[in-house]
């Protein structure tokens, strides 16, 4: 038998100071207090001692937007895993398209990070996603495989990531993937797995979605079979918008969904 949570992340970005950021999870706490998936936040690295205290008791966990794959050492502006662990942190997104684009992050990088994470004891939220131009260009399967690949070589074990697919082209546009486009594209990133990983991992493996998901289309995407969640800018800053996400019960079932869906 094979389950997966529902995992929700808000993705803030370089957005909200600590004062701020403290601001947003006192009132989100009350509102997704009876989450029915894990609610994850991914906060500047410079909010997390101001959240860490603000969320503690509380079912939010705490996440990082980035970690370095050394453990120490000279690399300025640079954050590693110890760091992030000293205050709690249990998730940290690596790859995210933002970092690839504007600050030279690489398959190899992320993979360096991933591994060094992982060791750690952090669970990584990779990213992986094309560009509108990949995609008109047939591309997508390619690109996506090779990043799931090159992103996730040399690891065997699967328990503690998350992979975020993430279609460039919907990030921050408004422009969101149709719940059937982005359902087949997970179904290929698992199927992927299943070939590097074997099936059982891959049936396990949590998969969200990314891409300008806000309170108004979750429904339709969360309730697609192969989707296992999202990662969420822009609707993340607002804690009502955000709640609403969370508060979507994927089974009906009342409790903490557990789902069980085979390849
Ligand atoms: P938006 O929800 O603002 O499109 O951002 C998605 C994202 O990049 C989350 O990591």
């Amino acid at each position: 038998m094979v389950y997966r949570t529902p995992i929700i992340a808000g993705n803030w970005k370089m957005n909200n100071t600590a004062r701020e950021g403290v601001a947003l999870v006192n009132a989100l706490k009350p509102l997704v207090a009876d989450a029915k998936c894990e609610v994850v936040v991914c906060v500047p690295a410079i909010d997390i001692p101001a959240v860490a205290e603000a969320i503690a008791g509380s079912n939010i966990k705490l996440g990082a937007q980035n970690v370095h794959y050394a453990p120490k050492g000279a690399y300025t502006g640079e954050i590693s895993a110890s760091m992030l662990l000293e205050y709690g942190v249990e998730y940290v997104i690596i790859g995210h398209s933002e970092r690839r684009q504007y600050f030279g992050e690489t398959d190899e990088t992320v993979n360096k990070r991933t591994i060094a994470a992982l060791r750690a004891g952090l669970k990584p939220i990779v990213c992986v996603g094309e560009t509108l131009e990949e995609r008109e260009a047939g591309k997508t399967e390619e690109v996506l495989s090779r990043q799931v690949r090159e992103g996730l070589a040399g690891i065997e074990d699967l328990t503690n990531i998350v992979i975020a697919y993430e279609p460039v082209w919907a990030i921050g546009t408004g422009r969101t993937a149709s719940c059937e486009q982005a359902n087949s594209t997970i179904r290929f990133i698992r199927r992927t797995c299943a070939g590097i990983f074997g099936k059982d991992q891959a049936n396990a493996l949590r998969i969200q979605y990314g891409g300008s998901m806000n309170a108004d289309n979750y429904r339709l995407l969360m309730s697609m079979p192969d989707i296992d969640g999202g990662l969420i800018g822009g609707a993340s800053l607002k804690a009502a918008d955000f709640a609403t996400i969370v508060k979507y019960d994927k089974g009906g079932m009342g409790g903490m969904k557990l789902r069980k869906e085979l390849l």
